[in-house]
């Protein structure tokens, strides 16, 4: 028959109101006996205080932060009657009383606490978590590894887990043996991907996916899944650029050289990278790779998939230039003619949706680099001037930026210069 008893901390010396800093179960919990149940820690040593018996978690009676002495009650647990009357029970019990005395026997004897040299800073998300069989300091080693010691399985009496057990699931999730499941906060444990026989419920058709998209899955996937990223939106007045580029065309007509709004999109990108140059580089590690050229790739829709064509040193370019570049790149693309080289290199991406329509969207980084302008279709909008509202045409940007290297008040002051800069392409030239 099970027996409540209270489990209190045991005689851990001169030390008094020493905090709790980590607690390793829960109500409801299993506990054996010698099962770490919490941690304390003083200014000069980390002790645990072990389960005198096995059983089951009750109530816990401290949370994290509290202040414990000797006798101070840490938690209510039904103790096994079969370790309750186990010899150990036969010593006196100094820190664990029975709630309800009613048996006559006295409750087991605990374990003194376990010291060790000093502890990492509990995490909130140990709280709760399995606990496996470990000494405080093969704990803190896992923990230093980024080990949940609780995946780990121990080799030592009772399946205590050693500091050579930790370093041998190490190697084995290295070498791709063990794979570290979820519960560690590491690695996807995705559900699989949902079966469905649609025929049940109508008729369908397959069609494979064509190479293009099969890659671009791959890579957008990725970059989607790891890439913390953010996308800041604004509003830029491309009134005066828009009559400016009809009226630049209409002078061209005869030279067939058709300007769109995506060689300003490029020229301005590429002043606003000279003035935050982190929007021009890559993460190598824990390096920033800054880049001193100036390739802009550019989104093309084309009957395969999406290719992203890349414009070559477009700082060294002219509008009439980039538009010329643009056009015959993305005839390429939707031929299907593009080469590699034509295709790589880029250090920051622009993906102009602003043919088609749409008022926003939230473009995916195109890695190694960290961030990729969407520009979607300008649409004239009444806007207050301070005494009336006049129609002007705005053209939404969407900047998706990597968190990782761009702050969001970096992002937004990128997203607000842009936006001045197509207001007046005369700052582009300053
Ligand atoms: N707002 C309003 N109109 C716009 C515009 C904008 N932001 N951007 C372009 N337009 C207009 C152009 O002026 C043009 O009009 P016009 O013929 O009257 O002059 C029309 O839309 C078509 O432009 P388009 O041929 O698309 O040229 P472009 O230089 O703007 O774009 C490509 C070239 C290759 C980028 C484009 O054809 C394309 O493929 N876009 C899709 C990109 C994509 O799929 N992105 C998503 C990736 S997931």
């Amino acid at each position: 028959m099970a027996e409540s008893i209270e489990v209190k901390v045991p005689d851990i010396g001169d030390y008094n109101d020493i905090p709790v800093i980590e607690i390793h179960v829960k109500a409801g919990d299993t506990v054996s006996v010698e099962q770490s149940l919490i941690t304390l820690e003083s200014d000069k040593a980390s002790m645990d205080v072990p389960s005198p018996a096995s059983g089951t978690v009750k109530e816990l009676k401290v949370k994290l932060g509290d202040k414990v002495s000797m006798g101070s009650v840490i938690m209510i647990m039904d103790a096994d009657a079969s370790v309750s009357s186990s010899p150990k029970k036969e010593e006196p019990a100094p820190v664990s009383q029975p709630v309800v005395p009613a048996a006559p026997t006295p409750p087991p004897k605990p374990n003194p606490p376990q010291p060790i040299q000093s502890s990492a800073p509990v995490s909130p998300s140990d709280i709760g978590k399995a606990v496996s069989h470990a000494s405080p300091s093969v704990r803190k080693f896992a923990r230093e590894l980024g080990v949940d010691v609780s995946k780990v399985k121990g080799s030592a009496n009772k399946g205590r887990v050693t500091k050579e057990d930790v370093q041998k699931y190490v190697k084995s999730v290295m070498s791709g043996e063990t794979s570290t499941g979820s519960s560690s906060g590491v690695g996807l444990d995705l559900l699989p991907w949902p079966k469905i026989d649609f025929t049940k419920f109508g008729e369908i058709e397959r069609k494979p996916l064509s190479r293009i998209q099969k890659i671009s899955a791959a890579n957008l996937s990725r970059n989607w899944i790891v890439i913390p990223s953010v996308t800041y939106h604004e509003d830029a007045d491309i009134t005066d650029l828009e009559n400016f580029r009809v009226q630049t065309n209409k002078q061209n007509e005869k030279s067939g050289v058709k300007i769109t709004m995506l060689a300003f999109m490029v020229k301005a990108s590429v002043a606003a990278l000279k003035k935050f140059p982190e929007f021009n580089s890559s993460l190598d590690g824990d390096e920033l790779v800054l880049k001193k050229y100036f390739h802009i790739g550019f989104a093309a829709d084309t009957p395969n998939g999406l290719v992203v064509p890349v414009v070559k040193n477009a700082d060294k370019k002219g509008v009439l230039e980039l538009a010329e570049e643009i056009s015959s790149l993305a005839k390429l693309a939707r031929e299907g003619k593009l080469k590699p080289d034509q295709m790589q290199g880029a250090s920051f991406t622009i993906s102009s949706l602003g043919g088609i329509g749409g008022t926003a969207f939230s473009p995916i980084i195109n890695a190694p680099e960290v961030a990729i302008l969407g520009v979607s279709k300008a649409a004239i909008k009444p806007v207050w001037n301070g005494k009336e509202f006049i129609p002007r045409l705005i053209c939404p940007l969407s900047l998706t930026a990597d968190h990782r290297v761009i702050d969001g008040a970096v992002g937004t002051r990128f997203n607000v210069y842009l936006a001045e800069l197509l207001s007046d392409f005369r700052r582009v030239v300053l």
